[in-house]
């Protein structure tokens, strides 16, 4: 039996590392079916729509998507494809663990910490944007619902339950945004005692911050909305060595799109240095959600083994590796 995945390369240095990708997969051989589909600017180089209807039909009829990312243009042009595939697939839950791997340079040896990001609402909801006319003031709407709060509460709780994960910790601002950031808190404090063989603890977003920096290890599962998951996530992601080992999926209902947590890296863009570990990560988390975790744990120790001898690494992992040689060196390793 084979299952078709929709593959969209993207851009910058997306299409490098999802070949990559790409042929680690085929490699594993666990009847995949590959359909590239367009989005962000290849697809308006093509004369097509930002988000071409049959991206969208071909991404609703896949149990999952591999995306590699596209670049948005900062303050002017197409709003972010990313958001709007998140918004019009419905896909709320974001999801992005940040695991060391041994031997990526970093400061702690130990991270093992998932952040539950509530991927549609607040204020990347795009509700309210204005700009006066003089230029003077701006306006952007945080609007975030007891829906959205619950069913992102209940999936990191449920999440934490399947791994076997000891602690859901709910990451706030209640006590200055104390109308939408209060209702998120007091929706995750209603739900914690329906889980209680899961810990629940609560902090503030900036303490938070420094605690992930002082003392990481104190957290396991954190869940929080959609802009400061977001930061704390790349956050995260710097304490195992960088956003080149950094994956993410976005979950909805039957639907998930798997893609790094990094961007289009336009600077490193056709050099043949990208990192594609992010992006294979995510990879091994769609295996894992098609149910296919002896696959994803081959991808695992691959790259655990590749980056923990050190000898072939990519530029931003300190070594001098192009993307090709580490990918070769990765499928040597694909026991
Ligand atoms: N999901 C997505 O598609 C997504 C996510 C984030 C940003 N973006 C977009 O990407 C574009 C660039 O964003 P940015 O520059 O802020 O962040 P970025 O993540 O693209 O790059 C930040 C830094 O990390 C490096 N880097 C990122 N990925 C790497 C990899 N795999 N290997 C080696 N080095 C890597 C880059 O070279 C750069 O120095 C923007 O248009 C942004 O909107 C897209």
């Amino acid at each position: 039996m084979t299952t078709p995945i929709t593959v969209i390369p993207g851009d910058g240095i997306g299409p490098e590392i999802t070949a990559a990708v790409l042929s680690i997969l085929e490699a594993l051989d666990c009847g995949l079916v590959f359909e590239e589909a367009l989005a962000g600017g290849p697809a308006l180089a093509e004369g097509l729509d930002l988000i071409p209807d049959a991206t969208m039909k071909q991404i609703s009829n896949s149990v999952a998507t591999l995306k590699g990312p596209i670049t948005t243009p900062i303050g002017r042009g197409f709003t972010s494809v990313n958001v709007s595939l998140r918004q019009q697939l419905d896909l709320f839950a974001n999801v992005r663990p940040a695991l060391t791997v041994p031997g990526a340079t970093s400061r702690y040896a130990d991270i093992d910490i998932i952040v539950v990001r509530e991927n549609l609402e607040g204020l990347y909801a795009g509700v309210g944007h204005m700009r006066s006319d003089d230029g003077e003031r701006a306006e952007l709407t945080s609007v975030v619902t007891r829906t959205g709060c619950t069913r992102i509460v209940n999936y990191a709780f449920a999440l934490a339950r399947r791994l076997g994960r000891k602690k859901v910790t709910a990451v706030h601002k209640a006590n200055i945004m104390r109308s939408t950031s209060g209702l998120f808190l007091e929706v995750a404090r209603d739900i914690a005692p329906n889980f209680d063989d899961v810990g629940f603890e609560e902090i503030i977003v900036d303490n938070c911050a420094m605690q992930l920096v002082m003392n990481p290890n104190r957290f396991d599962v954190l869940v929080t909305t959609n802009l400061f998951g977001d930061v704390l996530s790349d956050l995260c992601a710097g304490l195992v060595g960088g956003l080149g080992l950094a994956p993410g999926a976005n979950i909805g209902d039957g639907l998930g799109i798997f893609e790094a947590v990094h961007g289009s890296a336009p600077d490193i863009a056709g050099k043949n240095i990208a990192n594609p570990t992010a992006l294979l990560l995510a990879a091994a988390m769609m295996l894992e959600h098609l149910g296919m975790t002896e696959q994803a744990s081959r991808i695992r120790v691959a790259v655990r083994t590749v980056v923990g001898s050190g000898k072939v690494l990519t530029p931003d992992l300190g070594g001098n590796a192009s993307t090709a040689a580490y990918t070769e060196a990765l499928l040597r390793h694909l026991l």
